[in-house]
């Protein structure tokens, strides 16, 4: 029993670390490639922080949200125009973006 309790609390551990990594991730990847549009909200993107901005998309869920971002949408181009993001790298700045103006 005791074994079992040590197991499950490594496990949660683990898994709060990856959380954690992936907070990172989507920070790094905010900072460098989402930045540029978003940080002042240049041509009408979403700013970074702004509630009233943010409220009516998080409505929508961070996976539509991170498919807008995959397909592209207005002066946004698919993948935010770098190819080599990975689907799990754009979720990762989505969930950062929403954790911003939670
Ligand atoms: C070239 C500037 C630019 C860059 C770079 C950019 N965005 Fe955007 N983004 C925009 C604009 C403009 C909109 C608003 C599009 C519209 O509603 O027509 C937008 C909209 C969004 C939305 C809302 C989508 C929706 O369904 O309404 C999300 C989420 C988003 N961007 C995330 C990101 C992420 C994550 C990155 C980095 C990987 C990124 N953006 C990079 C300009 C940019």
């Amino acid at each position: 029993m005791k074994l079992l309790v040590i197991t499950v609390t490594t496990v949660a551990a683990l898994l709060s670390m990856g959380q954690a990594a992936a907070a990172d991730e989507g920070k790094a990847t905010f900072d460098k490639v989402c930045a540029v549009c978003h940080a002042k909200g240049l041509m009408g993107a979403p700013k970074l922080g702004d509630k009233s901005m943010w409220e009516p998309l998080i409505k929508k869920g961070g996976a539509a949200l991170t498919a807008s971002v995959i397909a592209g949408k207005g002066v946004m181009a698919p993948r935010a125009g770098v190819a080599s993001l990975s689907d799990a790298d754009i979720k990762a700045a989505v969930d950062y973006m929403i954790n911003q103006v939670k």
